[in-house]
């Protein structure tokens, strides 16, 4: 908890210094009104008090009431204001974070808790501040000084005070006792529940197309279950509350009365009774306000077990370090670039038992286009996935221009790199910034540009597009087709006019035609740069400079086309499978 409250910015802490000494003043002003009442009561009481008297001190009380009212006014837009700043620093912080974080980091926690945790558990605490700044000062300095102004007063009146007091913390404890598990569950639950609606709402397609709604529904409703008997359960156990505290309330201001009652009629005098009752009907409400001064304080302690919770899971991101870590170099050694080395290279995921990549060897040159082929699960998006880091390798090495990848500024690697996922993924906005995507450490693509790379990427389907470069893309381009997707994230990749081009089975959403026709344009506009190509298809790789072909993780063959032909049979077996022994012309 205290080291969350690290966001707290040093003009923030003043403010809170600030609350306090408005609280204090508040409290001031409310506990004046029970001395004034008792005045009033007195007056009253005693026969010929002149009505000015009571006039004054109504006007008084009047005046305290709206002192108190305004200093209330401004204690709720302070601490709004400060956990307002503070909720938005912390998320930042957390996104932060979280950008930081290497598939490993995402994956243990999950896309969707991590969802939670920057906007749900964020909220909480924020809400817990807001509350927390007014309530938990105010409530001690309430007790605290009514407590003094009434130990003066009788003996008995005090004990009953304490023992109203006593009740109330067993009552708190007992109930606390039974509901804290049950919040604590509530933010676990709450990811679960996030977890199944993301996956329908991703998944709606495939939910659709297999009528599977009554399972999503099934799945939903368990979760929504769930989630509803844990609050249920502590709902329940917290509705005791309530009574208990109108019980408690009830019985002491009764037990005052009695031993008022009592006091008055062992009084001697009408003057001492009356000044019984005054001090009777003043210590009742200063009463009253120390058992809601601690009420208040259950309201915070009831939140608090969930604020933790939300405490140690918004820490938990904030204190992960990613283990993707950055390296100092910021560029290559002079006169090379492009070139890649992977020696020895062996790797599995984290949390995996086996080796997905064995023992992994091979040079690219500058300007070399290595192509790589292999079944499905062979591990190619798994190799090609290690050069820009998105996991290191478990043994071996991979360098670019002679320098361990880990050993370059993460900026530095990736503006080398010009990338192209398995699955094309674009952003919500337009044509134009998808393809201007992001920051290479030079200038922005110009719209020339741009129509250039869409021109090598053969999408110039834009052209023809209603708002032409400035037309909308949806969150994840889903208003565009598989091709069309892959051929814009492809333009993507040559805007930035990187050393080094990855394309993950890029190519294998597109028609034999554009396929051929994409591979000359960027044979033809991408000279001197180097080239990584995952592909299934033969014809796409037939005339890389160098094939590497895998089986189960396994390095099988490298070479031509040709010298593969020859000499690896897992790569013959491909290739028979695909084209007719005329095509490859043999
Ligand atoms: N994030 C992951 N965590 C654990 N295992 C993974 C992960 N991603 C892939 N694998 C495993 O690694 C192996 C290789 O996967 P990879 O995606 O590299 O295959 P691929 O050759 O690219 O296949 P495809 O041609 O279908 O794209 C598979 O057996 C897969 O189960
Ligand atoms: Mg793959």
């Amino acid at each position: 908890m205290i080291k969350i409250l690290r966001y707290l910015k040093w003009k923030e802490l003043v403010m809170i210094l600030v609350i306090l000494c408005v609280v204090v003043a508040q409290v001031y002003f409310e506990l004046k009104l029970p001395d004034l009442m008792q005045d009033i009561t007195r007056n009253v009481q005693t026969p010929g008090s002149p009505m000015s008297e009571i006039y004054r001190s109504g006007a008084l009380m009047l005046l305290c009431t709206l002192a108190s009212a305004l200093l209330t006014l401004l204690l709720g837009y302070m601490s709004a204001r400060i956990s307002a700043r503070f909720g938005q620093r912390l998320r930042l912080a957390v996104f932060n974070r979280v950008e930081d974080f290497s598939m490993e980091e995402v994956s243990r926690f999950s896309t969707a808790s991590l969802i939670t945790r920057s906007t749900n558990d964020v909220t909480q605490l924020q809400m817990f501040l807001v509350i927390g700044l007014q309530m938990v000062l105010r409530a001690p300095v309430i007790a605290i000084w009514a407590l003094g102004k009434i130990s003066a007063a009788s003996w008995r009146w005090t004990a009953l005070t304490g023992g109203a007091v006593a009740c109330l913390l067993i009552l708190i404890l007992s109930t606390m006792s039974f509901a804290v598990p049950r919040f604590r569950k509530m933010q676990w639950l709450t990811d679960q529940l996030n977890r199944v609606a993301r996956e329908n709402l991703s998944g709606i397609r495939v939910v659709r197309a297999y009528n599977a709604e009554s399972y999503q529904l099934e799945k939903f409703e368990k979760a929504n279950m769930d989630i509803t008997r844990n609050l249920l359960e502590a709902m329940r156990a917290m509705s005791v509350f309530p009574a208990g505290m109108t019980l408690i309330n009830s019985g002491l201001t009764l037990g005052i009365y009695l031993v008022g009652a009592y006091l008055i009629a062992g009084a001697a005098g009408a003057a001492a009774k009356i000044a019984i009752f005054g001090e009777m009907i003043a210590f009742s409400t200063y009463a009253m306000m120390i058992v809601m001064a601690f009420m208040m304080l259950t309201i915070l302690f009831i939140q608090l077990p969930r604020v933790m919770v939300s405490v140690r899971r918004v820490n938990e991101v904030l204190d992960t370090k990613p283990t993707i870590v950055d390296g100092t170099v910021t560029s290559s050694p002079e006169g090379r670039a492009g070139e890649i080395e992977f020696k020895n290279v062996s790797f599995k995921y984290p949390d995996a038992e086996e080796y997905v990549l064995h023992d992994i060897s091979f040079t690219v040159r500058q300007g070399e286009t290595v192509a790589f082929i292999g079944s499905t699960g062979s591990g190619k998006s798994t190799l090609i996935n290690l050069v820009p880091r998105f996991y290191d390798v478990t043994e071996g090495q991979i360098l670019i221009d002679g320098v361990d990848v880990r050993d370059y500024t993460l900026e530095a690697l990736h503006n080398k790199i010009g990338y192209v996922p398995q699955r094309a993924l674009l952003f919500t906005g337009t044509v134009a910034s998808n393809i201007a995507y992001g920051d290479n450490g030079r200038e922005k693509p110009t719209l020339e540009e741009i129509k250039k790379a869409c021109g090598i990427a053969q999408a110039d389907f834009v052209e023809q597009m209603e708002g032409g470069y400035d037309a909308h893309v949806a969150q994840g381009g889903t208003n565009f087709s598989g091709g069309q997707r892959q051929r814009l994230s492809i333009a993507r990749a040559i805007a930035r006019k990187p050393e080094i081009y990855i394309f993950d089975d890029a190519f294998s959403a597109l028609d034999y035609k554009t396929d051929r026709a994409l591979r000359a344009a960027l044979r033809r506009e991408m000279k001197g740069a180097t080239c990584l190509i995952v592909a299934q298809r033969i014809g796409t790789i037939r005339d890389a400079d160098k094939i590497v072909v895998l089986d189960e993780g396994r390095l099988v063959g490298i070479g031509t086309h040709d010298e593969l032909m020859e000499s690896c049979p897992v790569y013959q077996e491909i290739a028979y499978s695909q084209l007719s022994k005329e095509e490859l012309g043999q």
